[in-house]
């Protein structure tokens, strides 16, 4: 066996070590939910031409945008963008999942910060902003929609730029 390669398995066993260290501190602190959220978000995407839409900063100085497509007053399709932290695109997820298919109303009724927290298994203390911001940045995107549908030709002014 070359020193080489030797080397390369050394530094493989090292970050495997230190992966499942990392993965083992997070399970102490977090859900499986949240772990699954953080790893594999749902909904995470910028959407073209929104019918409803927000971006909001957060306490903690990182900021959240919601985007609705909504039909006859269905949420059809939904996405959310963000520079935050995993449990903020956890928090993020959850709520473009919980508002997916629901009507406006229903949407609004349902998200909360208090509704992730629940379907997220809870979050520590420092991290329930994040759900806070979640929750704030959809309510401003439906709250969004129902101004443009009140003021529809002002949509055709209005771009959301999608990069
Ligand atoms: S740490 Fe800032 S929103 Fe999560």
């Amino acid at each position: 066996m070359t020193a080489n390669k030797v080397k390369d398995e050394d530094l493989e066993k090292f970050a495997k070590e230190l992966q499942d260290q990392i993965m083992s501190q997070l399970r102490q602190q977090y859900s499986a939910e949240v772990i699954d959220r953080w790893q594999n978000p749902r909904n995470f995407k910028r959407i073209e031409n929104p019918d409803g839409y927000a971006q909001v900063k957060g306490s903690c100085g990182d900021s959240m945008e919601m985007f609705l497509k909504i039909e006859d007053d269905r949420i059809i399709d939904c996405g959310f963008f963000t520079d935050g932290c995993g449990t903020t695109i956890a928090c993020g997820s959850i709520a473009t999942e919980v508002a997916q298919g629901k009507s406006f109303i229903e949407a609004l009724a349902l998200v909360s910060a208090d509704e992730i927290l629940k379907r997220l298994g809870g979050l520590p203390e420092e991290d329930v902003h994040c759900a806070l911001l979640a929750a704030e940045t959809m309510r401003r995107a439906l709250a969004d929609y129902l101004f443009q549908k009140k003021q529809s030709w002002k949509k055709l002014y209005r771009k959301v730029e999608v990069e």
